[in-house]
């Protein structure tokens, strides 16, 4: 058990923190090689096991360690506080620069949109025509909204305009209410130490959904979203997408009839996963892409690698 979830860490140091995150690299390459943290995390239900959730709750809990050291000491200092605070959340780290790989989708579809986003966490990802984007210097959205950088490569259809979107709704296990300040500082302790860029676009992103009055409701995409799309007035073009959600469905075969409703219900499915959460997609992709990125899928045809917080996308062509 234990070898199990010091290769989970050692996975997410190499893969996902390394070149981005050298404190959350050094953590979990820590934790990989400490008998006492792999112990107390194998108490522990296989699903608060994360690195994220772990990192994040120490955080909450203790503040920001400096290093391996000061971590291990203020977990295992606080221990039942910090166990407490990983068995009362979730891994709902909610990116509203992911919105930048979306839009090329988004912007190409016959408008106006109804937006449907499961797994919403706080909703930051409902609002993309609020936002204002900067591909390769190519700029749209207003002068006032948080701007979301992008690198595109030539293929990608750089959007022209922002989308038309007359009703949206979220669908969450467990909605995140952006007025509620101990649920925004879970999200805040979500966002990893070194990159304040992502803290400054998240507070932004977050006052403005305040402004819109975005509705998050709680289910669970396997069971309830037939229900929310029934709700669609007659006319907008229905858009159903997630990111970075999928894979907290275990069990494919609840993906797969999760993909079949969509097909059923002729809703535009737009997908932003890492590739192995729909493996039959991912190996229609006509080339690979780079560790760690997600793949942006529409009815199931693979589209784009992205970067999974959305600091480039990688258009197929
Ligand atoms: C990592 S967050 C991503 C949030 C958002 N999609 C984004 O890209 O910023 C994943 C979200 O999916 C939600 N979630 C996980 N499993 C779910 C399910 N079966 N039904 C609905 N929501 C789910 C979690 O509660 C969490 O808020």
């Amino acid at each position: 058990m234990t070898e199990r979830i010091a290769a989970q860490f050692r996975r997410f140091a190499e893969k996902e923190a390394r070149g981005h995150s050298a404190l959350y690299e050094a953590l979990a390459l820590g934790v990989a090689g400490d008998g006492d943290l792999l112990a107390l995390l194998a108490g522990l239900p296989p699903d608060k096991q994360q690195p994220n959730l772990l990192f994040a709750a120490v955080r909450l809990v203790c503040g920001t360690p400096a290093d391996f050291p000061s971590f291990r000491a203020s977990l295992l200092g606080r221990a039942a506080d910090v166990v407490a605070a990983i068995l009362a959340h979730r891994t709902q780290t909610n990116e509203p620069g992911r919105c930048a790989v979306l839009l090329p989708v988004l912007a190409r579809l016959h408008q106006p949109l109804a937006l449907i986003e499961v797994g919403a966490s706080a909703g930051l990802c409902l609002i993309p025509e609020q936002y204002a984007y900067d591909y390769n210097g190519t700029r749209l959205g207003a002068a006032t909204a948080p701007v979301f950088h992008c690198l595109a490569n030539d293929p990608t259809p750089i959007p022209q305009a922002l989308p038309r979107i007359t009703w949206r709704a979220g669908l969450d296990l467990e909605p995140v209410s952006p007025r509620d300040p101990d649920q925004m500082a879970w999200l805040e302790a979500l966002i990893w130490p070194d990159q304040p860029e992502r803290l400054a676009r998240f507070r932004a992103a977050a006052d403005l959904v305040r402004r819109t009055s975005v509705r998050v409701r709680r289910g669970d995409l396997t069971t309830d979203l037939g229900a929310l799309i029934d709700e669609v007035p007659n006319g907008p073009t229905i858009v159903v997408f997630h990111s970075a959600t999928l894979a907290y469905v275990p069990d494919p075969a609840a993906r797969a009839a999760f993909a079949t409703l969509l097909w059923e219900r002729s809703a535009v499915w737009i997908s932003n996963e890492a590739p192995f959460v729909f493996p039959d997609i991912a190996a229609r992709a006509p080339r690979p892409g780079p560790a760690g990125a997600f793949l942006l899928a529409v009815n199931g045809r693979p589209v784009a690698w992205t970067d999974p917080h959305g600091a480039w996308i990688d258009w197929l062509g």
